[in-house]
């Protein structure tokens, strides 16, 4: 892969000069990619026993108005991958700035997510959080591969919103928003 790249010290490496490692590739496109601030999620469905699952995201963006089309995508290596995309149905939970203790605990690998949030079971008994900024309840409409991830295109039955101040993520980490 010929990877020509703006490093932080303001050198420009490619195929022609030095040629950078594949760790050291890999890991400059995630801090450029860092750049890009976003919002935080937890994306919640029920596994094949019943089970809920849950995961932090902030892959999340919204595609279409009409029909209603939001994505984010999911590693293939998250325990949650087969619940996701096998399943029929997920929510997608927009996090507010005072729950960055939730964001933590969904980003948890098999953690016991669930005992420790409020949730209720919503429609088609996926699981959803109380108190987010919004969330959208969605049917798996398609799954396209993308590398180690795999994008869910999801179509959004139901939503709603009681706002709030949002969670941003940036750089690696939790931001507040800057005042108006
Ligand atoms: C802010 C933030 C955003 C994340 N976004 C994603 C994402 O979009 N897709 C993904 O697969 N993992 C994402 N992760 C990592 C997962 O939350 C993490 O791998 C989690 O352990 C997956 O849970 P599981 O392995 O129990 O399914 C994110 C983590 C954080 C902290």
């Amino acid at each position: 892969m010929k990877l020509a790249q703006k490093m932080n010290d303001g050198m420009t490496t490619d195929s022609s000069t030095a040629i950078p490692s594949p760790a050291d590739q890999s890991r400059a496109l995630r801090d450029t990619l860092g750049q890009f601030a976003t919002g935080v999620t937890v994306v919640t469905c029920r596994d094949a026993a019943g089970q809920p699952v849950g995961m932090t995201v902030n892959s999340f963006n919204s595609v279409s108005l009409d029909p209603p089309l939001v994505l984010w995508s999911v590693g293939r290596e998250s325990l949650g991958y087969d619940a996701f995309t096998r399943g029929e149905h997920f929510a997608v939970h927009v996090l507010k700035a005072d729950q960055q203790h939730i964001s933590n605990l969904f980003a948890g690998r098999g953690a016991d997510k669930f005992g420790q949030v409020h949730w209720r079971p919503g429609p088609d008994q996926v699981p959803l959080l109380d108190d987010c900024a919004a969330h959208f309840h969605c049917r798996l409409a398609q799954c396209i591969e993308g590398g180690d991830h795999t994008i869910l295109l999801g179509e959004v039955l139901e939503f709603s919103a009681s706002g709030g101040e949002p969670l941003v993520f940036h750089r690696g980490r939790y931001r507040a928003l800057a005042g108006d």
